[in-house]
């Protein structure tokens, strides 16, 4: 039995993309870290679809041998047929099954079958578990294994043209040994690509509403903003920040459990076998990264086999690299409450750092925003709220300041001079923000920076009344105003991507 989901949310892009390539006849490859929403996407699809284009669906982390795969056909076509989509002709398949031997023959019938009874597309959930399992047995042991059951399915795509075959992955090494390499056998074999992205911060707000709703339980403003903050848009981390709140809890006590789940609760448990998924290296790597070594060199210098490890975690889409200049590289992970679990995780020899400022450095849309404006390719031209245009140039660096004058979200450094800004992911961006941003200043300038420009970020639309104090203000102090619009604008120039 397949479950279709009960809320889902967005996805329209994906949803219409998908609808094009069956269409076509488009081999597809979806790569999303784990917890992003691909099967998700592909239930919804398959309902939407319904017998517009009959479909199938393998999850295959079910599937062990070629017999596995066949029956796991046959149930779709059962199910398509009961559905009225195809004529499920069950001779043609027991004929088929009789005759088959091995996994190669297995592979072949299933692909004849899908062509005897007018599937449009079939969708491999966890591709590389099934390459990887097939090739384990008769005739591929022994034979190249994984890569050659790779090469099997690039003379079934070859041959079946008419069907879109779509390949879902988690990206590992495995995944970029037969799809990511030049020598892989399926390199370029589906002509699209689907990166899942987390849900921007809107859909998730709408749906961690949705899913009180059904649970008829009430939280706070506060804190559904605070979870979709805190979760990155990852529809996973929603459902497990959600699981341990409380009605009736305020922020505070909110954060204490958010805080005691990732020490010895569902999240560390989750991040724990997340993280074993890493070699003993890769896993040293990120817990350095998350503590705050982020320069090449240091990594380097402190970890014995860390570029290897680097190179391999940049190929899972784990971890970004940021060329600043030709000598000089950084490191980011990707998942942002997953760097907060380690930075806040004990390990030897390695600082530990509180959830309090783990969170401030490393989760949020405000940890977002330093990275798009420090991973900027190019300069680009932006026009504010206001309707002014100015280019914002890559930074040399980016941080948060706290020291003795007080704090800065966000200080941008450029040879000579420097851009603050103020962050705020609240619905209402009050005046008050303004006057922060003026503090922000003042401090920059005490430091003895020169500032050259100071911006106001909010994720949503300011109120009236903000606009018109901005106005005032900029006549005597010229400010930028902000909002996910721009931000958007500028992170298509830049490595992080506002999801
Ligand atoms: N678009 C969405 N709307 C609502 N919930 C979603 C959405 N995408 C994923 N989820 C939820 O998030 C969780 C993880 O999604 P899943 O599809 O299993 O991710 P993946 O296959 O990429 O690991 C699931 O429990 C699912 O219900
Ligand atoms: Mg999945």
């Amino acid at each position: 039995m397949r479950y279709s989901p009960e809320i889902f949310v967005d996805r329209e892009k994906e949803l219409s993309s998908l609808r094009k390539w069956v269409n076509e006849g488009t081999n597809v490859l979806v790569v999303g870290l784990r917890g992003y929403g691909k099967t998700s996407l592909f239930m919804k699809f398959l309902e939407e679809v319904g017998c517009d284009f009959p479909g199938v669906y393998i999850n295959c982390l079910t599937i062990y041998t070629g017999r596995d795969l066949l029956n796991s056909l046959l149930e779709e076509l059962e199910t398509l047929s009961s559905r009225g989509c195809i004529d499920f002709d069950r001779m043609f398949f027991d004929a088929l099954l009789s005759r088959t031997r091995d996994s190669r023959d297995c592979l072949n019938a299933l692909y004849k079958l899908l062509e005897k009874h007018g599937i449009r597309f079939i969708i491999f959930d966890e591709i590389s578990t099934l390459l990887r399992r097939l090739g384990a047995q008769k005739p591929f042991r022994g034979a190249g294994g994984a890569k050659a059951v790779a090469e099997h399915f690039k003379a079934l795509l070859d041959r079946y043209r008419g069907i879109s075959t779509i390949f879902a992955d988690t990206s590992t090494n495995f995944h970029y040994e037969l799809f990511g390499k030049y020598s892989g056998p399926l390199f370029r074999q589906y002509q699209a690509m689907l990166e899942l992205e987390p849900l921007s911060f809107g859909d998730s707000i709408e749906l961690i509403r949705e899913i009180l709703r059904k649970r008829n339980v009430g939280l706070s403003d506060n804190i559904v903003l605070y979870i979709a903050d805190i979760s990155g848009g990852v529809p996973a981390y929603i459902e497990m920040l959600l699981a341990i709140a409380e009605e009736g809890m305020d922020i505070r006590e909110y954060e204490a459990e958010v805080e005691r789940s990732l020490i010895l609760g569902l999240l560390n448990r989750y991040f724990e076998a997340l993280l074993d998924k890493f070699s003993w290296t890769e896993q040293e790597v990120l817990y350095a990264i998350a503590k705050g070594m982020t320069r090449f060199s240091e990594l380097q210098r402190s970890i014995a086999g860390s570029a290897q490890a680097l190179n391999s975690l940049v190929r899972k889409g784990v971890v970004i690299n940021v060329k600043k200049g030709p000598r000089e590289s950084y490191y980011l992970i990707k998942d942002k409450l997953f760097t907060a679990w380690l930075a806040i995780r004990e390990k030897p020899g390695m600082r530990k750092i509180s959830f309090k400022k783990a969170r401030m450095l490393t989760i949020g849309f405000e940890s977002l925003v330093r990275e798009i404006f420090f991973t900027l390719k190019e300069s680009v031209r932006i026009r504010d709220e206001l309707g002014r245009e100015i280019t914002i140039e890559p930074p040399k660096k980016v941080y948060r300041y706290e020291g003795a004058l007080g704090e800065i979200d966000m200080v941008a450094e450029y040879r000579d001079y420097v851009v603050v800004g103020e962050i705020y992911f609240g619905l209402k961006c009050g005046r008050e923000k303004i006057n922060q941003l003026l503090r922000h200043i003042g401090i920059a300038e005490r430091l003895g920076y020169k500032v050259r420009q100071a911006i106001l970020i909010s994720y949503f639309d300011y109120p009236e009344e903000t606009i018109g104090y901005a106005r005032k203000i900029s006549e005597e102090t010229p400010i930028l105003l902000l909002t996910e619009k721009q931000l958007r604008e500028l992170s298509k120039y830049s490595l992080v991507r506002l999801p």
